[in-house]
């Protein structure tokens, strides 16, 4: 497993490093320089894009692929090598099933630039998804600890933490960053007392460990995954999973698009992160289903756990800076139908610049592209955004508002959905959250920022 600098699933962490980069002088060349990580040398390939080289170290093992008796278990350091490992293409996604909302398979060569425009290393991972990383079964089977994939998410951390040297990165500049899932990943992180001190900001892109989860309904859905398996007459729960094929663990799957989400308990997450108290109320039911959808899952829960977060990093003199997201991207997702406006993941292609090299954009994606680049690094090297048009942006703790992220909008910001956010979250998060169910995509993300230090 563990693909470094390769990513792609929807569900995805990634981190910025922050780096001096070494131009190359061997043009002509397409290797890079041998580079010597703790467990044994590789060597990359050089790309080019506008007229910059671009190393490209990819599918680099962090750990041993969890197949066999490592299934279902914490993950474990790769066995050293000694011969250079050529690490010139992506490795293999991570298992997973079709996703049921884009009914697309997940193919694991989908390409994300690293667009070369800003001194960063960009380490993205793969992690165990799904089943493969989520699955618990609770007391019964104590030997299958719950958050697997947030373990492998440490474990790169680590990783990171220990090799990115070698590339000319600052272990001590580290940011994470991630969307939907990854952005619930990267609070957990925040959160997690064994992830302290292995990276230093984190950039949330909409998500946050307040959305809906609940370990009886994850249990349950263990439970029933097992039964629908070959193992379900097998005694021993983890050794018959361990057995089983891949396949048969996705074909055992419900057709649900979250399932096997975090839970509370292990070192990652030792504590439940929401604790919300029941109130009586259908307040949503009469506002518009967007909005209720985008406030509940996304958009409330980032501002809320940002919000606390400020309260939080106050004391220690950090900082968090939130944004809101409302440029539709022309050419991302085109099946997300046009009333579905800003939908979650569309800041995902100006993040990574694909409306520099990917056709159908508009020259107002391409500015916005150009724009949350240079914010995404600028926050990475700084621990602050920088100047918006002639906006100051301003953190949290000094006004609670939100940047928006709209070349139309350029500069301005948003009040409204926060103080709503604020205001209400208590009443709204028990009931509409469970009443709606499952889980739409529908909906305009919303972000927060946070800077450590
Ligand atoms: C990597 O290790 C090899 C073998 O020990 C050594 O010859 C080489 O100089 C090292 N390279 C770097 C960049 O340290
Ligand atoms: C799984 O099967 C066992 C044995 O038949 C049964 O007791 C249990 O209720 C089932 N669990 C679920 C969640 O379906
Ligand atoms: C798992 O497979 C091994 C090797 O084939 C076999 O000996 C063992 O009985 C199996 N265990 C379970 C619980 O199915």
């Amino acid at each position: 497993m563990g693909n470094l600098y390769h990513n792609k699933c929807l569900f995805k962490m990634n981190i910025l490093i922050l780096f001096c980069l070494i131009f190359s002088p061997v043009h002509g060349l397409n290797l890079t320089p041998i580079v010597n990580l703790t467990s044994g040398p590789i060597q990359g390939k050089v790309t080019e894009y506008e007229s910059i080289d671009v190393y490209q170290f990819l599918g680099i093992p962090y750990a041993k692929p969890p197949v066999g008796k490592l299934r279902l278990q914490l993950p474990v350091k790769p066995d050293p090598w000694t011969e250079v490992k050529s690490v010139t293409d992506f490795g293999p996604a991570c298992f997973q099933p079709m996703n049921p909302v884009l009914n697309i398979p997940y193919t694991g060569k989908t390409r994300i630039p690293m667009v070369p425009l800003h001194d960063v290393i960009l380490v993205t991972i793969n992690y165990r998804l799904n089943a493969f990383g989520f699955i618990y079964f609770g007391a019964n089977e104590p030997r299958i600890p719950p958050n697997i994939g947030f373990q492998d998410q440490l474990f790169a951390l680590k990783w990171v933490h220990e090799n990115i040297q070698m590339f000319g990165g600052d272990p001590n500049s580290v940011t994470i960053f991630g969307e939907s899932a990854g952005s619930m990943s990267i609070s957990a992180h925040l959160l997690s007392p064994p992830s302290k001190g292995l990276f230093k900001r984190a950039i949330l892109e909409s998500g946050t460990v307040y959305t809906d989860h609940d370990v009886d309904v994850l249990i349950t859905d263990s439970w029933k995954l097992y039964n629908k398996t070959s193992c379900s007459k097998s005694e021993d729960v983890l050794e018959c999973m361990q057995n089983l094929t891949a396949n048969e663990i996705l074909n055992s799957l419900d057709n649900k698009l979250v399932a096997f989400t975090f839970t509370a308990g292990g070192n990652i997450l030792p504590y439940e992160p929401s604790k919300f108290s029941y109130k009586l109320l259908e307040h949503y039911l009469r506002a518009q289903l967007e909005r209720a959808y985008s406030d509940l899952f996304f958009v409330c829960p980032t501002y809320i756990f940002g919000h606390q977060y400020a309260s939080y990093l106050g004391k220690q003199g950090g900082k968090v800076y939130a944004y809101y997201h409302t440029q539709r991207p022309k050419a991302y997702l085109p099946f997300f139908n046009e009333w579905m406006g800003t939908f979650h993941s569309s800041d995902i292609p100006y993040v990574f610049g694909l409306p520099l090299i990917n056709p159908g954009y508009s020259q107002k994606d391409i500015s916005l592209s150009r724009e949350m680049m240079k914010i995404w690094t600028h926050f990475a090297e700084n621990g602050e955004p920088p100047m918006v048009g002639e906006t100051k942006w301003k953190p949290f703790q000094e006004k609670m508002s939100a940047m928006i992220l709209n070349i139309d909008d350029w500069g301005k910001t948003e009040l409204e959905r926060v103080e709503f956010c604020l205001k209400e979250w208590d009443y709204l998060y028990p009931h509409v959250i469970h009443a709606m169910g499952k889980l739409n995509l529908n909906h305009v993300t919303k972000d927060v920022l946070r800077d450590d230090n």
